[in-house]
């Protein structure tokens, strides 16, 4: 049998798993749902349930993928117990990763556009009527749309065809540091703007009234839910990094760097953004146009406003595709694990794969705009989004944690053997009754309110 690839050393694989993990749910997501949901406080919350929710089951991925050695599609065949029916939930992972590419390319797309529009100048002059035009009518283009899919996957697939530590760990790192410094200078040119202050207060100090105000219940469903997303927990897509590093160093440790550097973006693009909106009078809580409608507004009225944002949207652009390739690469492990393909063959054959199945996106926002699956305005996107957010991923979350906790599955103490294998910290065994009984409780209770909050609220 062929022996399988491994990381070159444990920074490509934490900076690859912390790739993966960041992406546009920091970037895009969580600013504006820290503007819908009022800032700080929101925060707060989010950052208890990233510890007591998505650092535990992330664990949990990391040792199924280590102690198989496999990706999401065969490592329950290869752990669990013989006659079970685990293996089910391979399935869902496969179905997750290719449902999370369906739409996630387009926005990719959008953010290289974006940079080619920043460098062109398209938005030099522009009223803010004119900038909300662009972001319209690029939605409106099926072709141009198509385009920047297509590059946005090509470039992807193209990194992965490499190969893990020529193609993947080598350009993800470069990605991920290059993603640091431009973010650190962002953030820098943010915070010194003239009325920052009352931004980096919004964004700083919380404010819990304002938690009331919007429904604490709606509040803390939306934490969890960024805490699932940002993370990517629940379809393998970070299991899949387990199978690729040795028993060197114990999984908790791994596990809290790649939370720790995930928080860290996402708290500084949030930093970037907030004291730029004050700064600039404009409305923090404008929703998923914020980067694309308001931003560009704000580096109008800068000074070197087209400099900061081109490096703003090529910071966009590097943490989609950063998630894009880790995706990708869980994408082609699929086929090599089931089928034994070369990474040549998967790439090509999923390469048109996933650009046949990302038009349906594409083409919802123009030529089948009045496909609206989810009520009056909604879109293919918003459907697949939900698909994947609400579903597969809590779904995927709680039977990865089930996996790991039951006899019936691979079982507690297989669990607690291949994560504390290696040096570090060891992952706490009082929280045993917290894991198995209250944890999947919390999980329940985030997909019954997701499907609460989508059709009956
Ligand atoms: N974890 C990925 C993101 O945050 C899906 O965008």
């Amino acid at each position: 049998m062929e022996k399988r690839e491994h990381f070159s050393s444990r920074l490509g694989f934490i900076l690859i798993s912390a790739g993966c993990a960041i992406g546009l749910g920091n970037v895009w997501r969580f600013p504006y749902i820290t503007g819908k949901y009022g800032g700080a406080a929101f925060v707060l919350i989010y950052l208890v349930f990233l510890v007591i929710l998505g650092l535990p089951i992330m664990v949990m991925e990391f040792s199924v993928g280590r102690a198989s050695q496999k990706s999401a599609a065969r490592s329950f065949h290869v752990l669990e117990p013989s006659g079970t029916k685990w293996h089910i939930t391979g399935y869902l992972a496969i179905a997750g990763n290719y449902l999370l590419m369906m739409f996630y390319t387009t926005v990719g797309g959008w953010m290289l556009y974006y940079v080619y529009k920043m460098i062109c100048g398209e938005f030099v002059g522009t009223t803010p009527e004119e900038v909300g035009g662009i972001f319209n009518s690029m939605l409106g283009d099926p072709a141009a749309m198509t385009l920047w899919m297509l590059i946005t996957v090509l470039i992807c697939f193209g990194i992965c065809s490499l190969g893990l530590q020529k193609g993947v760990e080598r350009i993800t790192k470069v990605m991920m540091s290059f993603l640091l410094i431009i973010l650190i200078i962002l953030c820098i040119r943010s915070v010194t703007l003239d009325g920052a202050g009352e931004g980096i207060r919004f964004y700083l100090i919380p404010d819990f009234g304002k938690i009331l105000e919007n429904g604490l219940g709606e509040v803390i469903f939306a934490a969890m839910g960024q805490a699932f997303f940002t993370l990517s927990l629940g379809i393998g897509a970070m299991a899949i990094f387990g199978s690729y590093i040795s028993k060197e160093h114990r999984l908790l440790g791994e596990s809290m760097n790649i939370c720790l550097l995930d928080t860290l973006i996402a708290l500084m693009a949030g930093l970037v953004i907030f004291p730029a909106c004050f700064a600039f009078g404009v409305d923090p809580g404008e929703g998923p146009g914020l980067v694309f409608v308001t931003l560009p507004n704000i580096f109008n009225q800068m000074v070197g406003g087209q400099i900061f944002g081109t490096l703003f949207f090529i910071f966009m652009s590097f943490a989609a595709m950063s998630t894009i390739i880790a995706v990708f690469e869980n994408i082609l492990s699929f086929s090599m694990d089931l089928w034994g393909w070369e990474r040549k063959k998967a790439v090509l054959i999923n390469g048109i794969l996933i650009i046949v199945l990302s038009m349906p996106c594409v083409l919802g926002f123009n030529v089948l705009s009045g496909i609206t699956p989810l009520g009056a305005g909604s879109t293919i996107q918003d459907l697949e989004d939900f698909i994947v957010s609400n579903n597969l991923l809590p779904i995927g979350s709680l039977l990865y944690l089930l996996f790991c906790t039951s006899k019936r599955g691979w079982g507690w103490k297989n669990f607690i053997k291949e994560a504390d294998a290696g040096k570090g910290p060891k992952f706490p065994q009082w929280s045993r009754f917290y894991v198995s009984c209250i944890l999947p409780l919390i999980i329940l209770f985030i997909l019954v309110m997701g499907y609460w909050q989508k059709f009956f609220a």
